[in-house]
């Protein structure tokens, strides 16, 4: 518990915590015209001098146990001079005062993991085997060779970049495969050893890949393939290790304090960008007639749905009628003659053709969205002119130019393979650099994340530019309608970016 003086106004927690003014690694800082001071031991344990120019005589002898406690809890310097108002005055009882005084003497002697003189190592927890590892390999070699280039030019601060990788395989194989495969196992195990089963069976819980880099400390993480939130992210949260733009085949949402920024934003956020779309063109339809939600179920398609209806409340439009495919009926016979202003679907690929070949043959003149993964040529058939899809990467006049990547991947001599993972692998192993290289030569986590956070228009090369924030841990918050040409089977423009307003 910390008091401001004068009038004693009360502190607590995070708000008192020294790092807020001393910064992570005690060093201190001069921003905003207030000095606040290095605290760490080196700075402590000498005598200071009054600097050139300093208005008030800062001068004080070094400190001892004695006069560090008062300068906390009396407000006092070694000096004896009262220490500014924006210093709180702390109450602490005896065992608080030991803690602190042992935290204060070894602050910023030890490096976060991950940080040595010579390195700095960050991990990325990738399929590596299985179905999805050739792109794992894929993206890791695009991380490595961004690093590579980083080290030719003298590393950061003159510290190497190191990429470790932990194979994620388990994370990302079908459920029933995995299953099928214990079962076998254990039956195999069974017969030759029973005991061994009890203790060693498929019950075990290995630890992920993100845990085994948190175990072999890492500074932070990168580029890791994920589906959506993992119970390692409160490991991740605990040690306030970033995850700096995940692989996400889902994308992410803006969640204050997480520690994993994303990309792109998640399915409901392009949920929310469609019905603003429509809302730019057809508010007044939209207040008459309700638009038809299609999903096939699951907690992504109710997350769909969802936000749609989060969406037309808020800007007063009726309330969608919601269908979930295959077992609901869809009324494609009423729709011929009162078309819904359009039908937002998302779910899998199945859905949509059966969704599309429906309209096709009964109500061709309705109108369909969908976010850019469904973008299937052969799902989307003959309905080119009839479907639209949400695309945050970038089209027409905001296509990233793409030259730098190009060259990038020939000097490295990597092959062009699954382009939205090496795009994905390239732009979070630039963000991190840019961060890391901001964050200068006292690198923890802390500042690490500060200088995420500070990321404001970066051109990544592969995208549109990354924006974070405190309260943002998307980098691209916003979109573009996009129609599948039928001749190339690309995704071509069919509006301008719409910002996704908050
Ligand atoms: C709200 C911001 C803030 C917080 C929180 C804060 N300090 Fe300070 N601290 C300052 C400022 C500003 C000064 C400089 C005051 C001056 O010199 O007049 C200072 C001065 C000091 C000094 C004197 C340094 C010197 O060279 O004379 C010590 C020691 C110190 N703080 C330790 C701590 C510790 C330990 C904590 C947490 C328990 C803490 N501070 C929390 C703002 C803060």
């Amino acid at each position: 518990m910390g008091f401001l003086a004068p009038e004693r106004v009360e502190l607590s927690g995070e708000v008192a915590a020294c790092a807020r003014c001393h910064g992570p690694s005690g060093r201190g800082s001069r921003e905003g015209g207030v000095e606040v001071p290095d605290i760490t031991p080196g700075a402590l344990g000498h005598s200071r001098t009054r600097a050139v120019g300093e208005v008030e005589d800062r001068a004080r002898p070094a400190y001892s146990r004695a006069t560090l406690l008062r300068a906390i809890t009396e407000g006092r310097s070694a000096s004896g001079r009262e220490l500014g108002m924006t210093m709180p005055r702390y109450v602490l009882d005896d065992a608080e005062r030991e803690e602190l005084l042992a935290y204060l003497v070894q602050l910023g002697e030890h490096p976060d993991p991950g940080v040595s003189p010579t390195t700095l190592t960050v991990g990325a927890a990738l399929p590596l085997t299985g179905r999805l590892g050739p792109l794992g390999q894929e993206a890791a070699a695009v991380v490595r060779a961004v690093f590579a280039d980083v080290n030719a030019s003298g590393g950061i601060f003159r510290r190497k970049l190191e990429l470790i990788v932990e194979d994620d395989a388990a994370l990302h194989e079908p459920r029933n495969v995995t299953r099928s495969n214990a079962e076998t196992t254990t039956g195999l195990l069974a017969r030759e050893n029973p005991t061994r089963v009890e203790t060693e069976g498929p019950q075990r819980v290995t630890p992920d890949a993100t845990t085994r880099l948190l175990d072999r400390g890492v500074l932070a993480l990168v580029a890791s393939m994920r589906r959506g939130p993992l119970p390692s992210d409160t490991r991740l949260a605990a040690e306030g290790a970033p995850l700096v733009l995940p692989l996400a085949l889902t994308g992410g949402t803006s969640e204050e304090d997480s520690p994993v920024f994303f990309l792109y934003p998640d399915e409901p956020s392009l949920a929310r960008l469609a019905v603003q779309s429509l809302a730019n063109t057809r508010e007044s339809e939209l207040r008459r007639k309700p638009l038809v939600v299609v999903h096939t179920g699951g907690e992504a398609g109710q997350a769909w749905a969802q936000a749609v209806r989060a969406e037309t409340t808020r800007r007063e439009f009726l309330s969608p009628v919601e269908l979930t495919l295959p077992d609901g009926t869809l009324p494609v016979e009423r729709w011929a003659s009162a078309p819904p202003p359009a039908v937002l679907y998302a779910g899998t690929p199945e859905g949509l053709a059966t969704l599309l070949r429906a309209l096709e043959a009964s109500a061709p003149t309705v109108r369909v969205l969908a976010p850019a993964s469904l973008a299937i040529p052969e799902v989307v058939g003959a309905s080119t002119a009839r479907i639209h899809f949400l695309y945050p990467a970038g089209l027409g006049e905001r296509a990233p130019e793409l030259k730098d990547f190009v060259a990038f991947m020939k000097r490295h001599g990597l092959a062009p393979g699954h382009s939205s993972f090496q795009f994905g692998a390239y732009a979070a192993a630039r963000v991190l650099v840019e961060a890391l290289t901001r964050t200068g030569a006292e690198v923890t986590r802390a500042s690490l994340t500060q200088q995420l956070e500070a990321l404001r228009d970066f051109d990544t090369g592969v995208s549109p530019p990354v924006t974070f924030g405190v309260n943002r841990r998307v980098g691209i918050q916003g979109g573009q309608l996009a129609a599948l040409d039928p001749t190339t089977n690309q995704l071509v423009a069919a509006s301008d970016w719409m910002p996704l307003t908050p």
